[in-house]
């Protein structure tokens, strides 16, 4: 029998002589410690290497149905709707946007960093009339600014940043919530940094479309973006008067393949929905309130080592993302030269600032499974060692002794 599989396969013994020698492929291990990817769970790795089926095989429809579940234990949601999106999370932004936004449509964007940006670009290539809330990067949205933007307009659609990651800002979504629904307009929500690694129930909040990505909290390689749409959303998509501009990011298309009927619309990337189903198992098991609060007690370990080394962190106290920590760079020390040496000697990523605030921040992912207390001591270690390189005065020790002694409390 495996004689007879084998020979189905083609398999040459014969090499084109005078090749040039392409080396095998051997990437370094690092600790990708930056605003994502982060390391691939061995869980979700192994996943990943089972054999292959077709995207209507009936055993792909149970490893489908399981992910939908899973997904909505993650999102906290009843939604049907409750997909992977093939893609990154940029394709999940385009996703919520092309599907809710009509040309003309008034839509009110939150941009107080990077991603809001992007949403603000996005929803204008829709046709979208953008109203844009300006914050510092860092600073979340004031629920006022969006009041005020929601009074002047007849806005259709608020878009909103969850986990900025750009800037280590966690935004309060309550109460944009009440008031998008006040004024009738549908919430979106970019989940891309928080699924999973900071309290989110989209039913609770009354998201209306929310959207994230595979390579942060959920310890997957970049290629999916899972996202929910409510019925008040889909609804809105099935009364659309124009097509949805993307026939890929088409939701009423996707979801008939999703759904019962099971047509195929594009083929799914079979390994990558195996790698999700594992990586959300993993989630199901610790459970979303646990793994919350993993993320959020080792984000204080690590930001009480970082202050007790002199450094700031850039986000405001109160609106601190767990899973990305940003840390302002002192005044004389070069960012670049720091970020290589945790990459040259301690084999550490981090991630340097964007946009606005690069060469001012560090980003320091804790996503996870780097989410722990021995990834927490060797990231305070290593940046010690390389702000020592830089001139920057610390203590020996003091970081790390500062984060252990939050951890023995
Ligand atoms: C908040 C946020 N939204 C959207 C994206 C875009 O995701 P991707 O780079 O996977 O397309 C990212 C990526 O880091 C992000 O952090």
């Amino acid at each position: 029998m495996t004689q007879l599989f084998k020979s189905c396969y083609y398999v040459s013994d014969d090499k084109v002589p005078g090749l040039k020698s392409y080396g095998e492929l051997n990437p370094p291990s690092r600790l990708l410690l930056g605003p994502g990817p982060s390391n691939v769970d061995p869980r979700v790795l192994k996943a990943m290497v089972s054999p292959l089926v077709g995207h209507l095989d009936p055993y792909f429809f149970e490893i489908m149905n399981d992910t939908v579940e899973l997904l909505r234990y993650a999102f906290k949601t009843n939604n049907k709707l409750t997909i992977p999106v093939s893609g990154t999370g940029s394709a999940g932004m385009e996703a919520a946007l092309y599907n809710t936004v009509e040309p003309g449509d008034e839509v009110v964007v939150g941009m107080n960093g990077y991603f809001g940006e992007r949403m603000n670009e996005i929803a204008s290539r829709c046709g979208g009339k953008v109203i844009g809330i300006k914050e510092d990067w860092g600073k979340v949205v004031r629920k006022e600014a969006v009041e005020d933007a929601l009074e002047k307009s007849k806005a259709k659609v608020v878009a909103i940043v969850h986990a900025e990651t750009s800037t280590g800002a966690l935004q309060p979504l309550h109460e944009i919530s009440k008031l998008a629904h006040e004024y009738g307009a549908l919430l979106l929500v970019d989940a891309v940094t928080s699924l999973t690694g900071c309290e989110l129930d989209v039913d609770a909040l009354q998201i209306d479309v929310c959207y994230s990505g595979s390579q942060k909290c959920l310890n997957c390689p970049p290629g999916l973006s899972p996202i929910t749409f409510n019925e008040k959303a889909m609804n809105k998509v099935l009364a659309r008067n124009t097509k949805v501009p993307s026939w890929y990011l088409d939701m009423s298309l996707i979801d008939k393949y999703w759904s019962e009927g099971r047509a195929y619309h594009h083929t799914a990337p079979i390994s990558m929905i195996y790698a999700l189903r594992e990586a959300l198992r993993i989630v199901y098991e610790e459970g979303l309130e646990k793994r919350w609060a993993r993320h959020k007690k080792n984000s204080q370990a690590f930001i009480e080592g970082i202050e007790a080394m002199g450094l700031k962190m850039h986000a405001e106290k109160e609106h601190r993302l767990p899973s990305l920590n940003s840390v302002a760079i002192p005044t004389g020390v070069t960012d670049t030269n720091v970020r290589s040496t945790l990459l040259n000697d301690f084999n550490i990523e981090v991630g340097g600032g964007l946009g606005a605030l690069r060469g001012k921040i560090w980003r320091v992912g804790l996503m996870g499974i780097n989410s722990n207390e021995k990834t927490v001591i060797i990231a305070l270690e290593a940046l010690e060692r390389a702000l020592r390189k830089e001139g920057y005065k610390v203590t020996a020790g003091e970081g790390v002794r500062a984060a252990a002694d939050f951890f023995s409390k």
